[in-house]
Formats: C-alpha cells, structure tokens, sequence
C-alpha cells in the first residue's frame, strides 16, 4: 500500500464540529467515528491509525473487530484511543478485514459493554454505529421476545441482533432488510464472518476510500487520507459491501448506484499538530494565512453566489453555533455596505421561522462541516418552498456544499480542534469580500490591513496569555460589544464555554441598563470589545458603570484607557468593520489559556465533539 505523505496531500472531507447536546436524563446527542477496511493489508494498525485521526468526532470508548480464520475478534473500552490500544493491543489484532469505532454515549452510560463493536448472539457479525436509532426500544422489545440477549444498553445493537437475522439470505440482502427497520439516523459499518465489510447511511456521512489494494468505509475522509486521496460520498440510502476486494453500492432495493470517485481536491497544510501543543493552538496561529485563503474563489461561482444574492426577494442567513455569529456579522455587513436587508435565523429554529419563503428567496447556510443536522434541516425547509441556496462552507465534499446552488469555500483547511477558530475568521474575511463585491469595492482599499492586524495580534499575545492567568478562576464573564462587536461578544462567550468550562455570556452592551447591570458586582470579569470606532464613546460608558459597581473590566481595544483593569491592546484599523475579525482572536487565546490554566485538554472539550449531525 502507498503511503501518502500527510503534508502534501489533496483532500476534502468532513471537518464537521459537534456540539453534544445534554438534554433530560441520559439522551445524548451523539456523533462518533466509524471505520471499515478490507483489502491486501493488515487490517487492525490501519483501523487504529483511522480513529486516531478522526477521535475529534468522539472520544469516550473505543474499539475494534477483524475477521480472520473465519472468526470475529473484537476488543473494547473506555478512554482515548492512544490508551485502549496500550491495553487492549487493539493494533496486533490478526486479519485483513476490520472495523473500528470511536464512541461518543448516546443511549447508554461510558462502560466497556457499551463500547463498539456491538456483536449479536452468534458473534458471527459485528458492528459500529453513529448516530440514533430512534425505534431502537421497540426493535429491542420485539428482538427479546423472538429469543436474542442483548449485552449493552445501547440503541446500536440492534443492528447486529437485525443482520444476523437476515444473515443467512446473503450479505446484501441482510443489509437492505435491517436498513428498512430502522428509524432515525445512521451510519453504521459491519464485518461479517465470512469476511466482507458492508456499510449504509441515513443522515449520517459515510464515505468510501478506494486504494489500489483494498477499500475503507469511513465516516470521515480524514480516516483513510493517508493512504488514499479518491473518495466515493455515499448519498442518503445507499449501501455497500466489499467483498473479496469489491465494492459493490446499491439502493434500498438493491438497484446498482454508480457514484463517481472524487479526488479529494482540498489543498492543506497538515492534519498533525507539528511544532504546537495542542490543534487549537495551531490553528489560532493558521489564521494569518487562512484569512488569505479564503479571499481565493473561483470567479464565476463568486459572481453567481452574489448575482443571486442581490436579486433575492428576501433574504435568510442561517448557522448553527460560531456559523451563526457569522450569519450575525453578515447580515449586518450587507445592510450596512450593501444596503441589503437580510434576516437571520440559528438553523436550530429554522423550523419555527422559515414559513413564508418562496422561488424568490435565498437562504443563505453557513457551515464549517457543511453536515451539521440543524443547517440541513433548514436548507431543506427552503428547498421545499422553492427557495435557493446558497452556501458558505469549509468542506467542499459536504452534503451543504452539494445541495447548493452556489457554494463558496472558506478555504481554510481542516479544522480539528472542537472549538471553531480559523474557520470563524475565514467565513468572516469570505463575508467581507463577498460585501465587498456588492459594494463595487467599498472596503477593499484597507483589506491588507486587517491581514496584517490578525498577523499582529497573534504575534503579540502576552497580554492575553496574563489575562486568562488572572480571570481563570472567575465563575462568570461576560463579553460587551455594540454593533459588529456584539456577534464577538457571543463568540468570545461561546469559546469561553466550551474551552474553559466557564460560564460566560455575551451582551449587547446597551443593554446593560436593562438587566445584567444587577449582576455587575467585585468577583466579576467584564470583558469589553472597545476598538476606537463609533461605538467607542458609548462602550466606555458601560465600561464606566460596570467598574463604579467593583466588577474587573478587561479591555480589548487599540486604545489604552485608565479604566480598564487589563489592557489587550489590538492594533488600529482604518476601516472599522474590520475589527471583528482581528478582535476574536485575542478572545481565542485567552480561551485557550484558560483551558491550559484549568489543565482542560483544548482539543477535546467535556460533553462536545467534533459535528452535530443529529438533531
Ligand atoms: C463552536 C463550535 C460550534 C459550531 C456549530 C456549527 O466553537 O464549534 O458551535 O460552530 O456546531 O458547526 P458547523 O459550522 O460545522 O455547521
């Protein structure tokens, strides 16, 4: 098998970021990484090799099974994977056909029995699963009065219990009928004992790797990109199997598809953390080049994307999460430069609020992953009123970029870290050149400046390094910003959150009077977002009112001022609506910092994963 270098590849793939959502009892949302290969090599290092690079998706179990002498060997457990397989040898395990799992607890506590592979009663199959089967209680009730033993507390194992029933009808055929039981969303991969792999996917992403001596089932490019750079995307309802080293996909009635192989055409750096500590570190530091990078777009998808977007009736901007308070900042940038009335809609609520779209609307979808459920779920909602869309996205691969009528790439490579970072300030630095276009080049005079602003703040990051030193203790921070500032403020709170477990909150601060103001008392950290512009003089007001109340104010800003406790000096800028993309990263490091402080591994945040692909 050739090895391709990891520093030089092509590629694309699922960088997705997930949130886990918490809600009653032990329902977690989930989003894990699945793997299959089967082929000429030794199945088990590569599996292993596979969930380490796609760990970000989930990190609280793993696994591994291969088929070898007619048998099906599986090995599990609890912790990340560097540990389970120092356990468990997951590595040395014997065979050329395998799958592997990394587990993000959906339905079920973190325990070894609820770990993947997930075999049924006979251990003549195995299977990983990612995603929700919603059916699972009823297909488990009905499974244990037919006579089957479930060992885990896991939806996913009734996959297994269903294959092994249709088992002896043929690999395929026990593929379409347990795809017809479920409900819900899946992607799941299966070795079965006479040693063929088979996948399907619903609403999950599952891709194929073609090498010259074998073929990978992966939820993630990322999963097999050392060894191959041509991909087939699996589109909802299709199904697989390899055997004997051929890869045969179909339909739900076993109808033949033909998917073409792409060649992942996603030009990166690296996916290794080189010379940095942690992922986030280092892609906080890409960000001097990304925000070049995303200036770089095809000219005619640019031209259409804004064509359509100016010759809307109304216009939509949706994101989940960091997407989201890019859609914030875009929205205002087109009324402001533009004189383009746009409305935004967090993608989780789109359902409630995109009701009245026509042929005439756009709705306009930003995303990292171009996967995330929410997003899809409203790119739907608009498809279906006739609506187009239009896309802001980082992988060029992804369901959202696919289903678009025009899509634009963030162009910053993948983004690994949990927390969203470069590809924040890449959608920002691809919505200020899209304005600017509409604008007929009302910003682009100053452009070079903000780059040589993000390149600044990075270098100079001591102050922000003292910062999170002083306040990584403080129960509560709230973030203050007006205008462009606002969206940063709820970034910066969002980073906080996920990065440093603290509770933060971001406030539009003219609003300050009207409520938070009763919470501004000694042990509070007040950040403010106060670059010299025309929000200034009302922002050192509140600046004013929160420190007569013996509250810490931290000002990020390009002016020094006797108020403020802490000083994150940012350079000037020429033109203010800039400063949002320059401002964030300080916010970044300091939530960074304040992880290291409270020794929280930044990569891999408590409760959260990389892609929100399920509801
Ligand atoms: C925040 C974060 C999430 C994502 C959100 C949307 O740091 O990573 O809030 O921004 O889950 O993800 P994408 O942009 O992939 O749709």
């Amino acid at each position: 098998m050739t090895v391709l270098n990891p520093y030089k590849i092509l590629l694309n793939g699922d960088y997705s970021t997930l949130i886990v959502v918490l809600s009653a009892a032990t329902f977690f949302r989930s989003m894990c990484s699945i793997i299959g290969y089967n082929g000429k090599n030794s199945a088990a290092p590569l599996i292993v090799d596979s969930l380490k690079r796609m760990e970000y998706r989930g990190y609280d179990s793993v696994g591994v099974a291969t088929f070898d002498s007619g048998n099906i060997l599986v090995r599990k457990g609890i912790g990340k994977v560097a540990e389970v397989n120092k356990n468990l040898n997951l590595g040395q395990m014997s065979g050329n056909i395998g799958i592997g799992h990394t587990r993000w607890a959906t339905h079920g506590g973190v325990t070894d029995k609820n770990a993947h592979p997930h075999s049924a009663c006979k251990k003549d199959i195995a299977v990983v699963h990612n995603g929700i089967i919603e059916n699972y209680k009823e297909l488990k009730e009905e499974l244990m009065s037919a006579g089957h033993t479930f060992v885990s507390e896991t939806d996913s194992e009734v996959i297994a219990h269903i294959l092994e029933i249709h088992y002896n009808k043929g690999i395929k055929e026990a593929m379409i009928e347990t795809c017809k039981r479920l409900r819900g969303n899946y992607a799941f991969v299966a070795v079965f004992q006479d040693g063929a792999i088979g996948g399907a996917r619903y609403e999950e992403p599952l891709v194929v790797g073609v090498t010259n001596d074998g073929y990978f089932v992966s939820s993630d490019v990322l999963g097999f990109l050392e060894y191959t750079d041509k991909a087939i995307f699996l589109e909802n309802g299709d199904i697989c199997v390899v055997d004997n080293s051929k890869l045969e996909i179909f339909d739900s009635q076993g109808r033949p598809i033909a998917h073409p192989i792409t060649q992942v055409a996603w030009e990166l750096g690296d996916i290794d953390k080189g010379k940095y500590a942690h992922h986030t570190l280092k892609e906080i530091n890409e960000q001097q080049l990304t925000v070049i990078h995303a200036g770089r777009q095809d000219e005619a998808v640019m031209n259409k994307f804004c064509d359509v977007l100016v010759n809307a009736k109304d216009i939509y901007i949706t994101g989940s999460g960091t997407s989201h308070h890019s859609a914030l900042i875009f929205k205002h940038m087109l009324a402001r430069f533009g004189k383009i009335r746009a409305e935004t809609v967090v993608s989780s609520e789109s359902k409630y609020a995109l009701a009245s779209m026509d042929s005439n609307s756009v709705l306009i979808a930003i995303s990292q992953s171009g996967e995330t459920a929410d997003v899809l779920d409203s790119v739907r909602l608009a498809r279906d009123q006739g609506a187009k869309i239009l896309s802001i996205v980082n992988v060029t691969t992804s369901s959202l970029a696919r289903t678009s009528d025009a899509c634009l790439s963030t162009n910053c490579g993948p983004e690994i870290g949990v927390a969203a970072t470069k590809s924040f300030t890449s959608q920002l630095a691809l919505i200020y050149n899209i304005t600017d276009r509409i604008c007929k080049n009302c910003l682009a005079t100053e452009k070079a400046e903000f780059v040589i602003a993000v390149e600044n703040v990075i270098s100079n990051s001591a102050s922000s390094i003292r910062a999170a030193a002083q306040i990584k203790d403080a129960s509560d921070v709230y973030l203050l910003g007006r205008s462009l500032h606002y969206p940063i403020a709820l970034e910066g709170a969002l980073k906080m959150k996920e990065l440093a477990y603290v509770h933060a909150e971001g406030i539009a601060a003219g609003e300050l009077k009207h409520g938070p103001l009763a919470l501004m008392e000694k042990n509070t950290v007040v950040i403010i977002l106060n670059p010299h512009d025309a929000t200034f003089n009302d922002t050192i007001s509140n600046a004013h009112e929160i420190k007569a109340r013996g509250a810490t104010v931290i000002g990020i800003s390009d002016r020094k001022e006797d108020i403020y406790d802490y000083w994150i000096e940012i350079p000037h800028l020429k033109e203010e609506a800039y400063y949002p993309i320059v401002e964030v990263i300080p916010l970044q490091i300091l939530a960074y910092q304040m992880a290291l402080a409270k020794n929280v591994d930044p990569d891999y945040p408590r409760n959260l994963a990389k892609s929100v692909t399920v509801r």
